[in-house]
């Protein structure tokens, strides 16, 4: 089934450039390092690395990072500015052995994947007892507010306000922005939830951070944008 990745490479290769956009560069990069750093030593895997940008910056704290995507331009490029491990695969099917990892990451890449329970099921496979996965995902919420009649519109009294509906169901939707057009999932918080404790995983982290600078920052705290958090293994 195609995701529109392919054509949309290039697209994203420039949106991201070297430092992300907003909801990287001022939400999600500093809490999501600040997690990784709890520990250093570690084997990560980035699943839905895309160009890479997070292994790049994980690679500092990490004995090695190894990120898997499908989407083949966007981990040529990735291969082409570190000397990281870059593999082609999808999330519902890594081709690693049982316990290889110390750390999983995924950072918005859930809700890219067409299969989000088998994707879980493989992170928690692949990861070793005592290690952890940690997801940075946009809120079901959000997800639920991203079609033409839905988002953000003005009020009656004159200010704005968003608008979220069909929460409960599962479905994918195609976004366009930027020159790219990609096929994105929505699925309520639960479900989410029900795969990684069905996984025999325990949450040991959880956050909604906050956007830091001005301007737009304003408008992204009034609503649940993003969120992260991490799942614990236990130890044999
Ligand atoms: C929004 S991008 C995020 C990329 C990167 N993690 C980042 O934050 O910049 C989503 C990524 O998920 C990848 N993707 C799509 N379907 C996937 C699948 N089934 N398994 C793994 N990755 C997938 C896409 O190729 C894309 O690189």
């Amino acid at each position: 089934m195609d995701n529109g990745w392919e054509a949309s490479a290039q697209a994203w290769i420039s949106l991201m450039g070297e430092e992300g956009d907003f909801s990287r560069k001022q939400v999600l990069d500093k809490p999501m390092l600040e997690r990784v750093r709890l520990r250093q030593d570690q084997r990560v895997l980035d699943v839905g690395c895309g160009e890479g940008r997070f292994c790049r910056m994980v690679a500092p704290y990490a004995q090695k990072v190894t990120g898997v995507d499908p989407t083949d331009s966007l981990l040529q490029r990735a291969a082409s500015l570190s000397d990281q491990t870059f593999v082609k695969a999808k999330a519902e099917a890594l081709p690693f052995e049982n316990a290889s990892f110390d750390l999983v990451l995924s950072y918005l890449s859930l809700i890219d994947i067409a299969d989000a329970k088998a994707a879980i099921e493989e992170m928690a496979r692949v990861l070793a007892p005592g290690g952890r996965i940690l997801v940075a995902n946009l809120n079901s919420w959000n997800t639920a507010s991203q079609s033409e009649e839905r988002g953000w519109s003005r009020s009656e009294g004159g200010g704005t306000q968003m608008t979220v509906d069909h929460y409960l169901q599962e479905y994918s939707h195609w976004g366009e922005w930027k020159g790219m057009r990609i096929r994105n999932w929505h699925r309520p918080m639960a479900f989410y939830m029900h795969e990684f404790l069905q996984a025999g995983l325990s949450l040991s982290h959880f956050d909604e951070p906050w956007a830091s600078g001005e301007g737009r920052a304003e408008s992204y705290n009034r609503a649940p944008y993003l969120y992260l958090m991490e799942w614990q293994k236990a130890r044999d």
